[in-house]
């Protein structure tokens, strides 16, 4: 499994950065903007996969883990740069963990919120990509 990763653009200054997503930055249309905070330590977060659904992770603020599972790998990231986008692309299993203090996930994603998309169990998800 390769960990697919977006360099997003940004402008630099020291009195502030701003990261830009836009046009073909994103390797589809954004149909859903979420973002997961307040996350007490020690929290598991994901723990699903998504039969279509594609999504770009990004931590705009502090830290978290992230596992991904095909099937065959399993691979860890940590994400804790505000320029970077995880790319999760459907068929793979993903867990959330670590979260440091006062971190914000970024969610964009390719499709409206569909609780009949996800796979919420490892069992089925592995029926499901066999
Ligand atoms: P879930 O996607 O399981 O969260 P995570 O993967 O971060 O642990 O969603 C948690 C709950 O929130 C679940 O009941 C569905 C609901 N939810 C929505 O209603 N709309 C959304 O866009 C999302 C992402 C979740």
């Amino acid at each position: 499994m390769i960990i697919d990763w977006i360099d997003i653009p940004k402008v630099k200054n020291p009195k502030g950065n701003i990261a830009i997503l836009e046009g073909d930055t994103l390797p589809f249309e954004v149909r859903r903007v979420y973002y997961l905070y307040d996350v007490p330590s020690g929290a598991r977060r994901g723990g699903h996969a998504h039969k279509t659904l594609q999504q770009v992770l990004i931590a705009v603020s502090g830290s978290f883990d992230v596992v991904l599972k095909n099937g065959k790998t399993t691979q860890r990231i940590t994400l804790n740069r505000p320029d970077k986008g995880l790319i999760i692309s459907h068929n793979t299993w993903r867990e959330l963990e670590n979260f440091s203090s006062g971190a914000v996930c970024l969610v964009l994603a390719s499709e409206p919120y569909d609780e009949t998309e996800y796979i919420r169990s490892y069992k089925e998800f592995l029926k499901f990509i066999s």
